[in-house]
């Protein structure tokens, strides 16, 4: 049987893509190996958002050069964020003429007719489309966990924020049909999945004719045997008061959230053209702590955006000791070839930036620490996912805050939600036993 290797960078929109495009290969009857070397077909989805995702990619794509020299009908193939971006594919055409297959996010669903062609023509394929009109349907997939699925509602983004690649890396905002959806997810179900994210750059504008995304956390609220509801991500612009009354009526829309906050300073946040406050921000944590207590917050935050002052930067570690975050994911800005912010005459210089960031990420981490041990003594649900990556005497999954727990338990209860009592804790995870 001939064999593929996928390689996946960035961001859950690019997991699930890899996940159709193994199923369509796997419908090719091709098998999935994790070995590059062994594959027949290798391909490596690719990210732009931060400026060391595309170098990632760089060094991916030279190793693929060794298996494609020691074997002339192994294919390669580039796909995903990179590749919207001409300056990019000019760069791997002129410096590595030897990948047979380049597309882009939007043309997923001719993978199979452009792998065809390099098979019988022995011509390299290029296929970049600069968006599209209708979302495809029905496309198979090859799924990466048996019990938790990620289920697109929107793709693209319409935002453009100052400082972000992926406007014009996905194309326009689309809605899917809630019908779609909640056929998707009614089959996920089936097949034993208990816990679905809704993934779109910005869900709380979803919209399907009438129906928001509030309405439609209510319909997937009523699948019968899906357990867990979550989703990621939202954009606090657009985060509506139905949201928030959606947390109080869907009892499987789980106790998490994930707001990017990106900065605390409202003149950062109007030159990141993010359109809200930092007061707007904080209204909204405290709407959603009311209704849910037991609600988890994580956030991305940017440090060192064009002409971020010290006291910009003092308010963005203000509001992260207000929201008192569970997880933030910290990121150093990164200029990106065609957005706005990279025309900013005001850039920051790499020394200030690395000192914020050192800054941000002790605070974080503080602010992690002193939320997992409220749990201590309390007791969970966990979906557990599988053996702990350290310990295989351990089980670890996930709670409905998203907290990763860890605890010992044997192989039957995969899969399964268990209550978890727990025992200890550090900033990462918790630790507990059933
Ligand atoms: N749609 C999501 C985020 C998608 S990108 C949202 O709006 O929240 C994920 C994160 O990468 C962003 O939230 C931001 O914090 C970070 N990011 C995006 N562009 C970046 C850049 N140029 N430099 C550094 N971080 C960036
Ligand atoms: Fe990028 Fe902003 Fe869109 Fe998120 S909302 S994907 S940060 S442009
Ligand atoms: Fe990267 Fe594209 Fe996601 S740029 S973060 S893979 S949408």
């Amino acid at each position: 049987m001939k064999q593929f290797n996928i390689q996946t960078l960035g961001c859950q929109m690019n997991e699930r893509d890899s996940e159709t495009i193994s199923g369509m290969l796997t419908e090719m009857g091709y098998q999935s190996t994790e070995s590059k070397k062994d594959a027949d077909i290798a391909i490596i989805n690719t990210c732009s958002v931060r400026e060391n995702a595309d170098k990632r990619f760089f060094g991916m794509l030279g190793q693929l050069k060794r298996y494609k020299n020691e074997n002339p009908d192994f294919i390669a193939c580039v796909c995903g964020c990179m590749m919207q971006q001409q300056h990019i594919v000019d760069e791997v055409k002129k410096k590595y003429p030897w990948v047979d297959i380049i597309f882009g996010t939007h043309n997923i669903h001719n993978f199979p007719t452009l792998l065809k062609n390099v098979i019988e023509q022995k011509t390299a394929q290029i296929e970049i489309l600069e968006d599209y009109d209708t979302v495809v349907e029905g496309l198979p997939s090859k799924r990466l966990y048996e019990h938790k699925a990620f289920v697109n509602i929107t793709f693209g983004c319409n935002n453009f924020c100052t400082y972000c690649i992926v406007p014009f890396t996905r194309g326009r905002e689309k809605s899917r049909k809630a019908d779609d959806v909640v056929k998707e997810i009614t089959r996920l179900v089936k097949d034993g999945v208990k816990e679905v994210t809704l993934l779109g750059q910005n869900v709380n504008s979803y919209r399907d004719g009438e129906i928001t995304f509030a309405a439609l956390l209510k319909m997937i609220n009523e699948i019968d045997g899906l357990k867990r509801i979550k989703f990621m991500t939202s954009h606090p612009k657009d985060l509506s008061d139905d949201v928030i009354e959606a947390y109080r009526v869907c009892d499987k829309l789980c106790s998490y959230i994930h707001l990017p906050v990106q900065s605390g300073s409202d003149a950062v946040l109007k030159k990141m053209n993010r359109k809200y406050t930092r007061e707007h921000y904080m209204s909204i944590i405290e709407k959603i702590k009311a209704v849910r207590e037991d609600i988890a917050i994580s956030t991305d935050i940017i440090v060192g955006f064009p002409g971020e002052t010290e006291e910009d930067f003092e308010d963005t570690l203000k509001v992260v000791e207000d929201a008192c975050y569970d997880s933030a994911f910290t990121f150093i800005y990164s200029v990106r070839k065609g957005t706005p912010a990279e025309k900013y005459a005001d850039q920051i210089s790499e020394d200030v930036k690395h000192e914020r960031f050192n800054r941000l990420v002790e605070l974080v981490n503080d602010c992690s620490y002193k939320n997992n041990e409220k749990y201590l003594g309390k007791t969970l649900e966990v979906l557990v996912e599988g053996y702990s990556k350290n310990d295989k005497e351990y089980l670890m999954g996930r709670s409905g805050q998203n907290k990763l727990v860890n605890f010992k338990g044997d192989a039957s209860l995969i899969g399964e939600l268990v209550k978890v009592k727990i025992i200890d804790f550090n900033t990462f995870a918790l630790q507990g036993e059933i």
